[in-house]
């Protein structure tokens, strides 16, 4: 696919559901006594195959319309062992928190996923599952897919301290904890996003999060609660907005507006950040549903400068550097972005992706430990071909390139867009934007 600089950008779009939210309404869903009713839910390949497993583990999983799901639990521990391997695609988020689910029942499940996914790391969530009473019983081999995976008979709560900021980690471990009697607790001395905490209070199970240190938190669940079924109306996922809002950004006389937005502070470190660098967005409509809050963003174009990305913002934009890579390469003087070894294990090494991303289009990039640094010069050349390694906000953000850069910007594959975008770039035309 190719993006070619053109128009400005104008209108008011909806992006897709919230990725994050929409795995967590499904599996907690599923893990749910009854019916719970989902709207808006995110159709995107990940979302789609957290459904299958969903199904494939016993319960009953229905789209009964557009983005409107309906999902009827077997309640805690109450999987069935399924009839074939689960494939979780691309997605990181949909298998390790569905290995949380499966570590509290005593079934076997094997997890597997694309090319991509097999790369990615596991140890980081088997290890703690492991401690609760799961067991490897194959594969594993330097902790890669594919693996099965034997649930507890008699999970054991556990106090853990998750070694990287990671939601998914603290997510698995709360998911397990669920079928372990008495306190789990996951301590993490960065926060990462709250949704599954926040989701949890929302299905009435006993759960409490606390500050820990500086920037952590601790959280406290209370095994073997019976989940109550609860509607989700699922806001549009911040980290598919960064891309038409970075695009407004850079693409001179443009004004969008993008309305419902999750406005979760552990997830709003790119509007911070751009917000620093002199980019008009303005919120407006703040409402809360749920349990997650959320807004219209206003975007205007808007000169940008360089700025420095502190390490504790990380985890709150874990998402978004590549897109952020890219509107620091319009800014006027250099911007570093520090702490991102994180990046390395996302659906690609998205800290080299990045670099290689913006050199190719003539930008100045360098890569300094684990540290992104760029030097904008207030306009990117383009014209280059970019390797997207199966990774769609790699491909979103050259895209997005494309459409602010002296010269077009081609990607070599736009086909994982469809895991967590489905529409982008019909989204994009019909804001302006000249994409082919
Ligand atoms: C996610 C957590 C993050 C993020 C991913 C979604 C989640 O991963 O990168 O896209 O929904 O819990 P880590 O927990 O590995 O940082």
């Amino acid at each position: 696919m190719t993006a070619r600089p053109g128009r400005p950008l104008v209108g008011r779009v909806r992006v897709p559901g919230d990725k994050s939210i929409s795995h967590r309404a499904l599996i907690l869903g599923a893990l749910a006594v009854g019916r719970t009713h989902i709207s808006g839910l995110l159709e995107g390949e990940d979302v789609l195959n957290t459904a299958k497993a969903m199904r494939a583990l016993g319960a009953r999983v229905e789209r009964i319309g557009d983005g409107a799901w309906q999902v009827d639990g077997v309640g805690v521990a109450g999987f069935a062992a399924p009839p074939g391997p689960l494939d979780f695609g691309n997605s990181g988020t949909g298998c390790r928190l569905a290995m949380g689910a499966v570590a509290g029942c005593p079934i076997a499940a094997t997890f597997d996923g694309d090319a991509s996914l097999r790369k990615r790391p596991m140890g980081r969530v088997l290890d703690p599952l492991a401690l609760m009473g799961a067991k490897v019983t194959q594969g594993a081999g330097g902790g890669r897919l594919p693996i099965t995976l034997a649930g507890a008979r008699d999970p054991m709560p556990i106090v853990y301290r998750t070694p990287v900021p990671s939601a998914q980690i603290k997510s698995a471990v709360l998911l397990a904890g669920l079928a372990a009697p008495g306190t789990t607790v996951v301590i993490e001395s960065e926060a990462s996003r709250d949704h599954t905490e926040l989701m949890l209070m929302h299905f009435s199970a006993d759960v409490k999060s606390e500050p820990e240190g500086a920037h952590g938190r601790k959280i406290t669940l209370v095994g073997q609660p019976e989940l109550a079924p609860k509607s989700v109306a699922v806001p549009a996922d911040p980290s598919s907005a960064a891309f038409p809002m970075v695009a407004a950004l850079l693409v001179p006389g443009s004004d969008i507006l993008l309305p419902d937005v999750m406005t979760n502070p552990l997830r709003t470190g790119l509007i911070t950040t751009l917000r620093e660098m002199g980019a008009a967005i303005i919120e407006e409509e703040v409402r809360q549903d749920g349990g997650e809050a959320m807004a219209s963003f206003r975007v205007r174009h808007s000169a940008l400068r360089g700025v420095e990305v502190p390490p504790q913002r990380a985890p709150a934009m874990i998402d978004e550097y590549p897109i952020l890579a890219v509107a620091a390469a319009f800014a006027d003087g250099t911007t570093v972005m520090r702490g991102l070894k994180e990046l390395r294990v996302k659906e690609s090494d998205r800290l080299a992706a990045t670099a290689d991303m913006l050199r190719v289009n003539g930008v100045d990039v360098e890569i300094s430990g684990d540290d992104l640094v760029v030097r904008g010069r207030g306009h990117a050349d383009g014209g280059g071909l970019v390797a997207t390694h199966m990774d769609h906000r790699i491909a979103m953000a050259a895209l997005v390139l494309g459409l602010a850069a002296d010269k077009a910007v081609t990607v070599d594959d736009a086909a994982f867009i469809a895991t967590s975008f489905p529409g982008f770039a019909d989204l994009m035309r019909g804001l302006g934007g000249d994409l082919q």
